[in-house]
């Protein structure tokens, strides 16, 4: 018998701006406290893209990066999605701008709006790609100007987001490695809790909605924060059922960054170790469609061929998923010049 192709992810690059937004900083903004954030949420600090510039900026910088390290020619990518809520204009596509920043001009590349599922929607959706073979090498990339949207008078949500990206590059295999199974679920009628009011079509920018402030992101946290806390977990623990996956099988959760309580619930309802956990929410809080590349460039240099890895997400849709992979490659040399944030 063939063996199957999969789609494995080769390489991670990543990108944050420099700018650091503390919650010192936030405290004289609005009516909030260091402990406040880091107690509710477990985030210290927060990095901003100053100027006129979006995603696409960040997006394309975590792309050079990624094709330095994997030693990648911009005509070998065949294909870039781009997960984003912010993307640089309502169209074109902020995957056409990176592709066009970097030189990639071999390709077809597209945004997917997930909300903070987005990157697992995407490599979801670029593995189908990978492995139907249409396509040899595909880049993923979660890119957020979040800061454009953040209402920073809003107390409840300006301590939460962060600005960033990063990128992983897919390649086809026949070894048992790679993205093995992926679980996804929408459920829209969740919207109600967590959008933005204004600037799409039913309500283009106008001087009433710039002055109802409805061009910020408006949530309702507990909602939210329940929902998010039942699905990503269950996603987690059906996709170990599925596989028969126990927690000593697992290696690393990569959860989405939102809300350490969350984070830690999805952990403790899969059982494990809390050391198998990648977390970097306390020194980039939530870059919604960066945050699942930006853990795997943290925890790069750990990784080695074969773990057995776990991603859940859960966001704006509400959408939420789980994929299960099996790492591609020792991470120690790979990650030797990762920059340190
Ligand atoms: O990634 C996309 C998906 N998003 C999420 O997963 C977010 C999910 N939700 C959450 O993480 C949490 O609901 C929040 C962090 C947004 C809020 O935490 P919470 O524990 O649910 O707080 P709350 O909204 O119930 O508010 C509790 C109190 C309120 O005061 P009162 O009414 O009890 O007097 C808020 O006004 O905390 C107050 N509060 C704050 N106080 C100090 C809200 N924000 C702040 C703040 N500093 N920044």
């Amino acid at each position: 018998m063939m063996a199957k192709t999969r789609a494995m992810i080769t390489g991670v690059g990543a990108h944050l701006p420099d700018y650091i937004l503390t919650n010192d900083e936030l405290s004289r903004m609005v009516d909030t406290s260091d402990e406040w954030i880091m107690t509710r949420i477990g985030i210290r600090e927060r990095r901003i893209l100053k100027g006129p510039y979006g995603p696409s900026e960040l997006g394309a910088e975590a792309i050079r990066e990624l094709l330095q390290k994997t030693g990648t020619h911009p005509d070998e990518i065949e294909l870039v999605i781009c997960a984003t809520v912010t993307p640089d204009h309502q169209f074109p596509a902020t995957a056409n701008i990176i592709s066009d920043k970097v030189g990639i001009t071999k390709a077809f590349s597209f945004d997917l709006n997930a909300g903070c599922s987005g990157f697992l929607f995407a490599l979801a959706t670029a593995t189908q790609f990978v492995e139907n073979g249409m396509v040899k090498k595909a880049i993923v990339v979660g890119a957020e100007k979040m800061s454009s949207i953040v209402d920073y008078q809003d107390r409840a949500t300006c301590p939460i987001f962060g600005d960033g990206a990063a990128a992983v590059l897919l390649e086809p295999t026949t070894e048992e490695i790679g993205v093995m199974d992926s679980m996804m679920r929408v459920d829209g009628s969740g919207r109600v809790h967590l959008h933005q009011k204004a600037g799409g079509s039913v309500k283009p920018a106008s001087h009433e909605s710039v002055d109802a402030r409805e061009h910020f992101i408006y949530q309702e946290g507990q909602p939210v924060f329940k929902a998010a806390v039942s699905n990503m977990a269950d996603y987690a623990v059906d996709m170990m059922k599925k596989h028969h996956l126990t927690a000593a099988d697992i290696a690393w959760l990569v959860p989405h960054q939102a809300n350490m309580r969350i984070i830690e619930a999805t952990a403790r309802r899969m059982n494990l170790d809390p050391a198998k956990v990648m977390i970097n929410i306390e020194k980039f809080g939530n870059t919604t469609a960066a945050t699942l590349p930006l853990c795997l460039y943290d925890y790069e240099s750990k990784l080695k061929k074969g773990d057995n890895i776990i991603l859940a997400t859960f966001g704006a849709g509400f959408t939420w998923g789980a994929i299960y992979l099996k790492w591609g490659y020792d991470g120690a040399e790979a990650a030797r010049n990762n920059k340190p944030y």
